[in-house]
């Protein structure tokens, strides 16, 4: 007698998406003014050319990571007619929680009402949420989960250092998350994750707590040009590598949403694949770069504005500090 066929392996698919973004705006103009009063010398020619951002949503006082993440995952249920208590993961991608413990997805879980869910942070930096995609992705293949809320969510701007205009420029605060649930049509096709620690020292927040003190330097640390190489090389290996995994080529990917670091690195990334900037979703120059929630955010916006369309290829990708990278190739 043959065995009886098991039943097809759950597929992790995208229900809703939803973005919180601190109400105010700060343009070029703006914050080259502000910089000015500090003796720190920047210029909209300058941002604009060397990284294509234009504003960025900073958080007032008071606001923290938890209440973007909060909002961010509000959008995210109602976009998907979902319930907080039907969600049995919440993972939380942040490298700026607010505070040490309980995590931020473990505060989300409390306010969302999420009772029993399984609750944690990664930090991952700016790779953050591809590592939790992948992550919920593989939790929902194994059959131990079915609905995972997962969240980029940060306010960079209080790691910053202000007199630093090769960084502080760069950055901007907000969530994004997206509702993950267990289905059997094309949802997540492949996903991959990895990290080079040996590379470390070239992003860096190296400060931590010390018997009662913050010790050593809190703000964030960047060799610029050394970051631009390796995330141009990273993208293109991690696309080619979910791509061969799903059997496509990258002619076949409807939409390209990296991280949004810098958008000649977003144009290096394409011109690599071979695919027109027009294919690529991006929102540093509004945003600036969200770390975390940099893609969740880009991808929330392309969805909401109709380019992301359902049966279409998008290819979420990651680069940040640690280093880290990896890429989730998706069906929408
Ligand atoms: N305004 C004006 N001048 C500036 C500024 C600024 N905000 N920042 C730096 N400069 C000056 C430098 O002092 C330098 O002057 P000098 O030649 O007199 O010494 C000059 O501009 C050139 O500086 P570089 O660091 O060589 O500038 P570069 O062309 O490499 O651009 C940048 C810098 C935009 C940071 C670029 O290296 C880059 O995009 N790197 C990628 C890093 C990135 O995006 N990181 C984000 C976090 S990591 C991540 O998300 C993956």
């Amino acid at each position: 007698m043959p065995e009886p066929l098991s039943p097809a392996p759950p597929i992790a698919r995208v229900a809703g998406t939803g973005s919180a973004l601190p109400e105010r705006v700060v343009s070029n103009a703006e914050l080259v003014r502000e910089l000015a009063a500090r003796n720190v010398e920047t210029s909209d020619e300058w941002i604009v050319s060397r990284t294509g951002i234009r504003q960025r949503h900073l958080a007032a006082h008071g606001v923290g990571t938890v209440d973007l993440a909060e909002g961010a995952a509000r959008a995210a249920l109602n976009a998907a007619g979902a319930k907080a208590s039907s969600v049995d993961l919440l993972i939380v991608a942040t490298s700026t929680p607010d505070q040490v413990f309980p995590s931020t997805a473990c505060s989300v879980q409390a306010r969302l009402g999420a009772a029993g869910a399984a609750a944690f942070d990664i930090q991952a930096a700016c790779s953050g949420f591809v590592y939790a995609m992948s992550l919920a992705d593989a939790l929902i293949r194994t059959g131990s989960h079915r609905r995972a809320l997962v969240i980029g969510a940060e306010v960079y701007s209080r790691i910053l250092d202000w007199n630093d205009r090769s960084t502080c420029v760069l950055f901007g605060d907000g969530a994004g998350a997206v509702v993950l649930e267990a289905g059997t049509s094309p949802g997540i096709l492949a996903s991959r994750m990895h990290a080079d620690g040996a590379r470390g020292s070239i992003l860096t927040v190296a400060g931590r707590f010390n018997q009662g003190s913050a010790v050593g330097d809190p703000f964030l640390r960047m060799d610029g040009k050394a970051v631009f190489k390796l995330a141009v090389d990273v993208l293109e290996s991690s696309a080619r590598e979910v791509l061969a995994l799903a059997d496509l080529a990258p002619e076949q990917v409807d939409w390209l949403i990296p991280h949004q670091a810098n958008v000649r690195i977003l144009a290096a990334s394409a011109k690599r694949l071979g695919l027109p900037l027009e294919r690529v979703v991006v929102t540093v120059d509004r945003h600036g770069n969200t770390s975390a929630a940099s893609v969740p955010l880009a991808l929330d916006l392309a969805r909401s504005d109709g380019r992301v369309r359902p049966g279409q290829t998008v290819l979420l990708q990651g680069v940040g500090g640690g280093f880290t990278w990896g890429s989730v190739l998706l069906r929408m």
